[in-house]
Order: C-alpha cells, then structure tokens, then sequence
C-alpha cells in the first residue's frame, strides 16, 4: 500500500479543519450582512423569503444567479434606488451606504441572504 491509514487521517483532519475554518467566516459575514440590513431598514421592506413592499432576498438571488454583473448593478441600484425591475414600485436611495458596506449586503443578498434568525 503507498497510502497507510496514518496519512489518510492526517488528510482528513486538515481537510476538516480547512472546512470549518471557511465556515466561519462565511457564516461571520452573515452575521455582519444581516445587522447591517436591519440597522438600515432594508428588512422592513425584504425579507429572505416573502416579498414585503421590495422582493424577498432569496428571489433577487434567483433572478440574477446567472448575471455575471450583478454585484454591480445591484450595488448602483441600492444606493440609487428605483423602480423597474420587479414592478413599478420604486426601492428608496441609501446614499449613505459605504462601498464596503454595500459589497457585503449584495454579495450576502446574492448568496439567498442566510442567516440563522
Ligand atoms: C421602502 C422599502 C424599501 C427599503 C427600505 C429597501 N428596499 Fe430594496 N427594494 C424595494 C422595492 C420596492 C424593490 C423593487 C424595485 C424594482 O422593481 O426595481 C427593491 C429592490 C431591491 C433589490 C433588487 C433590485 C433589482 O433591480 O432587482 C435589492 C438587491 C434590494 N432592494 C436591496 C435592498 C437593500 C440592501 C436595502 C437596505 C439598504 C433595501 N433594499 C431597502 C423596497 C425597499
């Protein structure tokens, strides 16, 4: 055998350990994306999986899993606000988010929005 069970446990340990480590920091971004959009009154109007006044997350994650621009086109929209692409209620401007600020909520919004609530 060129492989003993020895090596084969060690691969996998730190396969495991590789694996926890990177859900943790998605699941850490979550946790920030989510505050943010309460802090900012986004979730008054979405929610992950109903629409309220604007789409849920989870459907904007739907209709754009394919569109490579995305990220930022949805960021422009967020801040700029608008109607159009769901009907012809407008979403309002959130010109003070930052640009860091507004990554982290779209690319949160584009993963289906997770969150442990
Ligand atoms: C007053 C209600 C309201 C608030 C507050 C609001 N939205 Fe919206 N949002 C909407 C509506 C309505 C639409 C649909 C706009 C359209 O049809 O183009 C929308 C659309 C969106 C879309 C999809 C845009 C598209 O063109 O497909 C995203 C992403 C989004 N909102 C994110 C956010 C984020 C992030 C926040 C908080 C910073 C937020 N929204 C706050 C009402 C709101």
């Amino acid at each position: 055998m060129f492989f003993s069970w020895r090596y084969t446990k060690i691969i996998f340990v730190v396969a495991l350990f590789f694996s926890r480590f990177s859900f943790a920091a998605v699941s850490a971004d979550d946790g920030k994306a989510y505050a943010l959009a309460k802090q900012n009154a986004c979730l008054g109007c979405h929610a992950m999986n109903k629409k309220i006044v604007g789409p849920s997350f989870q459907s904007v994650a739907q209709k754009y899993k394919s569109d490579s621009n995305a990220q930022t086109f949805l960021k422009a929209k967020v801040v700029k606000g608008g109607a159009g692409s769901w009907g012809v209620v407008p979403m309002p401007a959130n010109a003070k988010l930052s640009d860091a600020e507004l990554s982290l909520l779209v690319s949160w919004i584009l993963r289906g929005a997770p969150s442990e609530n």
